[in-house]
């Protein structure tokens, strides 16, 4: 059995898609989805269950969402901003429900419309029902805190306020968090300090990090969190991404660069880097104007390059 050290999570497929103002035809996105899985992705952020009014690039997320459940072995999830979500999401199958507020009143207000508090009673609600499902039909559900390390209308975030959101979520009855850097304010120190607070005030629950890279700081980010013990994080293909009401963040930290350097600091992922690389093109045939990031795609495998796992079994 193959042992993996940290958790990499796609979702260039929601957070850089829902700022795309073209529509990826289903079928590329599901090419996407099962070219990255087959690469060894283990997770993958497929689609959101937002109104597609608002975001139509997710008018299909029913038919991604069913076509990533045929995909053997890969766990399915998808953003929810609300308990109309979590109903779809419970209706198709998905294996995770990522649940979204934001830890700064004004995001929270643009971008899911309600006051923290409201978020924070709608998730209960939602995981009242998802914890009445049958063992067999029941997601996990996940707290995710947006503009945990900054804003772009508030600026900074204090930390007592992340520490407050994760208790409500944690005690609502959240299985796992994310702790979101939604518009890449973050530097390293600041990320130690937020991660180690959440950490200390919500026991063994799992904690994931998700990083944007707007000012160079994302994988610096990454072995600050690493440090604190984190092992798993966001990503996305060629880091597309970006949030609709936050202005000025840009794309995810990348996540062919995330997996090379895990895996160079001896740290497996279950990803084939050359295989990840390849993915690239279905993104590129499919959107030809959109902006793709990657310094691995740019400067390659250093030579001679010997993966983890194979430097471990040597
Ligand atoms: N999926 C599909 N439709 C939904 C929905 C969901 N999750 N939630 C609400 N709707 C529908 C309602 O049924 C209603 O439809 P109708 O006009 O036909 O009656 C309509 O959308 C408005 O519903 P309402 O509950 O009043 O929502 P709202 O207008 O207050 O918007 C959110 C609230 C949360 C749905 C919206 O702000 C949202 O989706 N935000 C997420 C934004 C996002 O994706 N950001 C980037 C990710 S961080
Ligand atoms: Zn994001």
């Amino acid at each position: 059995m193959r042992t993996i050290d940290v958790i990499v999570r796609e979702v260039g497929l929601r957070d850089g898609l829902q700022i795309h103002p073209t529509f990826m035809p289903t079928a590329s996105k599901l090419a996407w989805i099962a070219a990255e899985a087959a690469a060894g992705v283990g997770e993958i952020e497929v689609t959101s269950y937002v109104p597609p009014k608002l975001i139509a690039q997710f008018t299909d997320a029913g038919e991604v969402t069913r076509g990533a459940l045929a995909v053997p072995g890969l766990t399915v999830t998808a953003l929810i901003p609300n308990f109309k979500g979590a109903e779809r999401g419970l209706s198709l199958g998905v294996h995770k429900l990522n649940f979204v507020m934001s830890v700064s009143k004004t995001h929270n207000l643009k971008n899911v419309r309600r006051e923290r508090e409201e978020s924070v009673a709608d998730f209960g609600k939602i995981v009242e029902m998802v914890k009445a499902q049958s063992e067999g039909r029941r997601p996990r559900i996940v707290g995710g805190l947006s503009t945990a390390l900054g804003c772009s209308f508030e600026g900074r975030v204090p930390v007592a306020d992340v520490v407050k959101y994760a208790l409500l979520l944690a005690e609502a009855g959240a299985d796992e968090l994310v702790v979101a850097d939604t518009v890449g304010y973050a530097d390293p120190a600041q990320v130690r300090a937020v991660f180690k607070a959440v950490m200390a005030e919500v026991g063994s629950l799992p904690i994931a990090a998700h990083f944007h890279d707007t000012r160079g700081t994302g994988l610096a980010n990454v072995g600050a969190a690493l440090e604190c013990g984190v092992r798993a994080f966001d990503a996305s293909l060629a880091g597309l991404g970006g949030c609709p009401f936050a202005p000025g963040a840009t794309g995810n930290i990348v996540m062919d660069d995330l997996c090379f350097m895990l895996d160079s600091m001896g740290l497996t992922t279950g990803v084939d880097l050359e295989q990840l690389l390849q993915v690239r093109r279905i993104v590129r045939a499919a959107l030809p104007d959109i902006e793709m990031q990657g310094a691995l795609a740019r400067a390659g495998l250093p030579r001679n390059y010997v993966r983890a796992e194979q430097r471990q079994a040597a």
